[in-house]
């Protein structure tokens, strides 16, 4: 079942994008960044253990990101992914969102959703906040997308 993450799932949480992380899948964070974050995130838990997680985080009066989605390598391929990329859309139109962005290495999976590829420039304020912090910028190799919600 997908539920709103809590403090004592982030361990967890980091462990699950630490996985990706080191493979060059997914932007590793901290465990300080994900505290500050745990609001954002949901997490998908099945006989107590976290199989897959997902941020939605807002960045401006119409505009939010999709992050941070993983699922445990294990469990791939039984919709873990898509329901908590639904359950992030859901929110983002319950909070009136027009805008859903993500960077990936998995364009296909988000063109599912409706993603569309953009140029990374059209996403200025993550750049600044965000991507000007990575180790590899400027020469990131993730796909830009956008989903517009009607
Ligand atoms: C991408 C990811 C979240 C997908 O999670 P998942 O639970 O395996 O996905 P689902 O089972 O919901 O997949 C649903 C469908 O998407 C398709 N799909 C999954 N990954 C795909 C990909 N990389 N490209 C194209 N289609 C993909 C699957 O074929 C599946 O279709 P099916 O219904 O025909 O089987 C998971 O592979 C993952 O954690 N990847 C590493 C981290 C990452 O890339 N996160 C996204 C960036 S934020």
């Amino acid at each position: 079942m997908i539920r709103n993450a809590v403090i004592k799932d982030i361990k967890e949480i980091h462990s699950l994008l630490k996985i990706y992380g080191e493979r060059g899948e997914l932007l590793p964070r901290p465990l300080s960044k994900l505290y500050d974050h745990v609001r954002d995130f949901w997490v998908y838990e099945d006989d107590g253990k976290v199989l897959g997680c997902c941020a939605l985080q807002f960045c401006w009066d119409d505009l939010a990101e999709i992050r941070s989605l993983a699922v445990n390598p294990e469990h791939e391929r039984k919709k873990i992914g898509t329901k908590l990329v639904e359950r992030a859309l859901s929110e983002a139109i319950a909070f009136n969102i027009k805008h859903v962005f993500t960077l990936t290495y998995r364009p296909g999976f988000f063109q599912r959703f409706g993603f569309e590829k953009i140029d990374r420039s059209e996403l200025p304020l993550k750049i600044w906040a965000d991507c000007i912090l990575c180790i590899k910028f400027p020469d990131c190799d993730e796909t830009a997308m956008m989903k517009v919600i009607m």
